[in-house]
């Protein structure tokens, strides 16, 4: 098959009408993290055992067309030997890799950051893609506050972004290009409006200028929203309005699909959100979920690591799986959250 034709049936398998993608990349540091709300220590194992679990229930597949794992657990195998991105892959879920190195300061820009991971990475696809990976992501992080992020923050992620993207493709892996704008701090909807703007405007100029195909990838933004310590909150039709506005005027109609993050939303927040944005005017893209903590929190609250819990927690997913992918389609209604409950 041609690199274009293998690129080609990725996004045909991941961009499904009524499927997402399922997170599940967390890195070490992140996933202890998760991990201690609940109480569980962060072992090889535990992570092992949580991701077969999500990976494991049944009909998943219905919902979730991809699932973006973490190095370690390319590697690793269920219960009964199955490697997990062959687990991932029998369900009708494309496995996905992350790629980046993670986030540093920005050397001469106080607040601002930029990730990496540059280096070796059209070897290290060729290990990913002979351990089943199809495509992969790489996240780029935006502090906001007044001054934040500064014009280098925004150029210099854009490259790294595109470098990227561009490396992906000439190795036949889908790249996911996820900018996102930090729901952190008191910043108004607008002051967020304001730089998703101007950030997703210099990705895709950066991607032009990197010879990327915009039909053979995937952007996963953030919503626009207020950060979180704003006195104002806006409702679901006031943040589908200022994203679908955003992506509009900086997203162009060629590109595959549009995965947003949830990025510290509630799991109900992030669903009746995307689906506010599935019912708004013009929309040339499929719109859909790729999330980590709005998936994820349910089921790991129901899991408590006990291996008694496989069922409930494998249910809660599903639940929140299935609600995602409704409002996917813009078919979401709160009324289902009280019947699936
Ligand atoms: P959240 O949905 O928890 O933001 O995670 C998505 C993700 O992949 C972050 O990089």
């Amino acid at each position: 098959m041609s690199i274009r034709d293998e690129l080609q049936s990725t996004i045909d398998t991941l961009v499904q009408p009524g499927k997402g993608l399922l997170a599940a990349d967390e890195s070490g540091g992140t996933i202890a993290k998760r991990f201690k709300t609940i109480g569980v220590e962060s072992t090889e194992e535990n992570r092992r055992a949580w991701r077969s679990l999500l990976l494991s229930t049944a009909g998943l597949g219905e919902f979730v067309s991809g699932v973006i794992l973490y190095e370690e657990t390319l590697g690793q195998c269920a219960d009964d030997g199955t490697p997990l991105p062959e687990l991932a892959a029998r369900h009708g879920i494309v496995p996905g890799i992350k790629v980046d190195a993670g986030k540093i300061a920005l050397a001469h820009a106080p607040g601002d950051e930029v990730t990496e991971g540059l280096d070796g990475l059209a070897k290290r696809l060729d290990g990913y893609k002979k351990q089943g990976a199809r495509f992969a992501k790489w996240r780029a992080v935006y502090n906001v506050s007044d001054m934040l992020p500064s014009r280098l923050a925004i150029e210099t992620n854009a490259a790294s972004l595109a470098r990227y993207a561009a490396i992906c493709q000439e190795a036949g892996i889908v790249p996911i290009v996820e900018p996102e704008v930090l729901m952190d701090g008191g910043h108004s909807i607008e002051r967020c409006a304001e730089v998703t703007e101007a950030v997703l405007h210099e990705v895709f100029d950066a991607l032009h200028r990197h010879a990327v195909t915009l039909e053979h990838m995937l952007l996963k933004p953030s919503m626009v929203v207020a950060g979180k310590e704003h006195a104002r909150q806006a409702p679901a039709a006031e943040i589908a309005a200022q994203t679908v506005c955003v992506l509009g005027r900086t997203v162009p109609a060629a590109v595959a699909g549009i995965f947003f993050l949830s990025g510290g939303q509630t799991p109900e927040e992030a669903t009746a959100n995307l689906d506010a944005i599935n019912r708004t005017g013009r929309r040339p893209w499929p719109l859909s979920f790729s999330y980590g903590r709005a998936l994820q929190e349910p089921p790991l609250k129901a899991w408590k690591g006990q291996a008694a819990n496989l069922g409930a927690a494998q249910q809660a997913l599903i639940k929140r799986a299935r609600l995602n992918g409704a409002a996917s389609i813009g078919r979401y209604d709160a009324a289902q959250e009280a019947l699936a409950a």
